[in-house]
C-alpha cells in the first residue's frame, strides 16, 4: 500500500482534484490523504461538499486580504507538519496557485517526490497571470512526475529538460468534473433573469486585473447597452477589491445581474445553457468549449492556447476599448459567433483521472 497526498486550496484546484481523489480512493494500491490549505474558505468548502471529500487535514489559511507572503508562508510550515505526521510516497499539487507552489515546496524540503497535475502551462510571461506563471515554472522545476493536460503542454515541459518518462500526457480532469456536475434537469434564478433574452456569464478575478478591472467593466457596459438583447450574470468573487470593482460598475444594471459566487454545480449548469462567457478565469477557458460556448478572455495572454487554436477563445484585452470592441465584434456577427460555438473542445475527454492514477500506480511500483 502506498500513501499518497493530495494538496489543494482554491475553488478551481478542488473543482479538479476532487474527482482525482475519488478516482484514487477506489484503488485498492493506494492510501489516499487529502490536505487542504484552506486559502480559500467558502469556496472551497462549497466544492469539497459537492463531492463528498473530506478533507483529513485543513490547514484554514484564509484571513480577509491575504497577501502572497502569509499564505505562502502558512502553507509552508502547515504542509510540512502534516508530512511529518505521515510517511508519504507521493504529494500531488495541481495547477498554478500559491497553494501548488508552498505545499510543493514543503513536499520537496522533505524529499518526498512531487507529482503536478495541470503541468506544463505556459504564457512565457512572468508577470501574466501574476503570480501564477511563477508558481507553475517553479512546480514544475521541482516536481518528479508531471501530469500534462494537452500534448502542447508536454511539448512545453520537454522542452524545458522534462524527462519524457517522467511526463504524462493526461486530459483535463476538469472535463471528468462533468460527470458529477452536469445534470438535464436544472433550474436557477438567473435563468429567469435572462427569461426571453440571451445569457452572458461573466467571472473576473485576477491580481493583475484588479488595477485594469473598472476600465474592463465599462467595455462590458457599452457593449451590451448596444445588444439590449443580452444580458449579463455575474457571480462575484468574494474578494473585497473585486466586489467592489463590480458593485461601482454594475449596481443598478438591468442588463447585467451580480450574484454570489455559485456552487460548482449550479455554475456547471449555467455555462452549459449560456450564450457566451467573457472571463479571465483559466478553468472557465477549457470548460466552456466543452458545452460549445464561445470564450472571450479579458487578459492580454492565456497559458490555454488550445482553446485559441481551435477556435473556442479569443483574447479581448483588459483596455475599456479592446472589450468593447471584442464583445461587440462577436455579438454583432452571427458567422462568427456560430465558428466559435461549433469548435471542439482539446481539453480531454473525460478520463484524466483513470491516466493519472494509472501513471501514478506505475510510478509508485518501481520505487
Ligand atoms: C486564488 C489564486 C488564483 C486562482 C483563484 C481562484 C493565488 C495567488 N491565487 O486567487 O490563482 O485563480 O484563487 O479563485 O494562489 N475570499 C473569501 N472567501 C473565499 C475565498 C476568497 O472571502 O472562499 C477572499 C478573501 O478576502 C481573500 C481574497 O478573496 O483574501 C483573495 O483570495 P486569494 O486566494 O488570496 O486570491 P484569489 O484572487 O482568490
Ligand atoms: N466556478 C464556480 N462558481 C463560480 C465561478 C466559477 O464554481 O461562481 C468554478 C468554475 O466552474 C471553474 C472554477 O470555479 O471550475 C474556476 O475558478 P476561478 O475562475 O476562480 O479560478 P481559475 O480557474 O482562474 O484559477
Amino acid at each position: 500500500m502506498k500513501n499518497i497526498l493530495l494538496v489543494f486550496g482554491t475553488r478551481p484546484e478542488a473543482v479538479k482534484m476532487c474527482p482525482l481523489a475519488l478516482e484514487l480512493k477506489k484503488r485498492p494500491s493506494f492510501c489516499v490523504r487529502v490536505l487542504a490549505t484552506g486559502q480559500h474558505r467558502e469556496m472551497l468548502s462549497s466544492v469539497t461538499e459537492f463531492f463528498g471529500v473530506v478533507p483529513d487535514y485543513n490547514l484554514g489559511v484564509m484571513a480577509q486580504g491575504q497577501t502572497l507572503y502569509d499564505i505562502t508562508e502558512k502553507i509552508l510550515r502547515g504542509t510540512r507538519e502534516v508530512l511529518e505526521k505521515e510517511r508519504f510516497d507521493l504529494v500531488l499539487v495541481h495547477g498554478d496557485t500559491t497553494t501548488a507552489f508552498a505545499a510543493a515546496l514543503a513536499a520537496f524540503y522533505a524529499r518526498i517526490p512531487v507529482g503536478h497535475v495541470e503541468a506544463g502551462l505556459r504564457t512565457y510571461d512572468i508577470n501574466a497571470p501574476y503570480p501564477e506563471e511563477f508558481n507553475r515554472v517553479a512546480v514544475d522545476a521541482l516536481s518528479a512526475f508531471c501530469f500534462a493536460p494537452t500534448e502542447r503542454a508536454a511539448r512545453a515541459l520537454l522542452a524545458e529538460g522534462k524527462v519524457a518518462g517522467r511526463v504524462f500526457v493526461t486530459g483535463n480532469t476538469v472535463i471528468d468534473a462533468f460527470r458529477y456536475t452536469v445534470r438535464e434537469d436544472f433550474s436557477h434564478e438567473a435563468l429567469a433573469f435572462a427569461a426571453g433574452r440571451k445569457l452572458i456569464l461573466i467571472t473576473a478575478h485576477r491580481r493583475e486585473n484588479l488595477a485594469v478591472m473598472k476600465d474592463i467593466f465599462r467595455g462590458v457596459s457599452r457593449a451590451l447597452a448596444k445588444f439590449p438583447d443580452f444580458c449579463a450574470v455575474y457571480p462575484v468573487h468574494p474578494n473585497p477589491a473585486v466586489q467592489s470593482a463590480a458593485r461601482t460598475a454594475f449596481e443598478g444594471s438591468g442588463q447585467v445581474k451580480l450574484i454570489a459566487p455559485l456552487d460548482v454545480f449550479e455554475f456547471h449548469n449555467l455555462l452549459a445553457r449560456s450564450h457566451m462567457v467573457l472571463t479571465d478565469s483559466g478553468g472557465v477557458q477549457e470548460e466552456a468549449p466543452h458545452f460549445g460556448v464561445p470564450v472571450l478572455v479579458m487578459r492580454n495572454t492565456t497559458e490555454r492556447r488550445e482553446g485559441v487554436d481551435a477556435g473556442t477563445s479569443r483574447l479581448i484585452g483588459t483596455s475599456e476599448e479592446s472589450v468593447y470592441e471584442g464583445i461587440c465584434a462577436v455579438l454583432g456577427d452571427g458567422e462568427v459567433y456560430a465558428q466559435m460555438a461549433r469548435a471542439v473542445n482539446p481539453y480531454g475527454d473525460g478520463h484524466a483521472c483513470e491516466r493519472i492514477a494509472d501513471a501514478v500506480e506505475k510510478i509508485i511500483d518501481k520505487r
